[in-house]
């Protein structure tokens, strides 16, 4: 399970792991994570990275006077080369912040194997559900088309799968009988919002081991 993972090294408040974070709507985990971080912590966010130019997650990091930049696909380039361009576009801006942690909050885009070895281990995501249940963009519908009664949250390293690399942490919550879609989205995303900072002061304070 371990197999080509570099975790990230050991940061501290006065030398903190340095995060971008990468989005592709609203951010309200972004936000929830910026907050966090207005305390000095273990790590520090030196970038925030969304996959369109006009979303509002990069609003969040421009009020927290962090670089937030988009980075769209290059329709230029061939469909068949696209996304491979797309990554390389990221990862160069990744490596010119000087980044040690890249953190996904709500970025859905699947990365190629290219990049995921690039960054094994220090490419970290949030899934809205009970991995591995319901992985892919539709969480919470297929939650609630399977009846279930609890679901929840997973953070977890990110390996070339779909949702399927080593679970660092995961949350439950009870799906009650009036849920739609959106009650249990926002509910999921409350209990993201404690998770992750939590997560991620562990990972950065090597606490963490595979
Ligand atoms: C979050 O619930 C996150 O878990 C989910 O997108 C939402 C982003 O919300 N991610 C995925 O579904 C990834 N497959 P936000 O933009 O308000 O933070």
């Amino acid at each position: 399970m371990s197999e080509g993972y570099v975790l990230p090294r050991t940061g501290s408040a006065n030398d903190p792991v340095r995060l971008a974070i990468l989005v592709s709507g609203g951010g309200s985990g972004l936000a929830a994570l910026l907050r966090y971080q207005q305390t000095p912590r273990c790590h520090r966010t030196v970038l925030v990275l969304a996959d369109k130019v006009d979303v509002g997650g990069l609003l969040h990091g421009r009020e927290a006077s962090v670089k937030s930049i988009g980075v769209p696909l290059p329709m230029e380039i061939e469909k068949d080369d696209r996304r491979e361009a797309h990554e390389r576009l990221v990862n160069a801006e990744l490596e010119a912040a000087d980044v040690e942690l890249v953190v996904l909050s709500g970025y859905m885009r699947i990365f190629s194997p290219w990049f995921v070895k690039r960054w094994k281990g220090r490419l970290v995501n949030i899934h809205p559900s009970l991995l591995p249940d319901f992985p892919g963009a539709h969480a919470h519908r297929d939650a609630l088309a399977a009846g279930v009664s609890v679901t929840g949250c997973t953070v977890h390293l990110v390996n070339e799968g779909v949702d399927s690399g080593p679970i660092l942490a995961q949350r439950e919550i009870e799906v009650l009988s009036g849920d739609n879609e959106e009650a249990l989205q926002e509910r999921v995303k409350m209990m993201e919002h404690t998770l992750y900072p939590e997560v991620l002061d562990r990972l950065c304070s090597g606490q963490i081991s595979l």
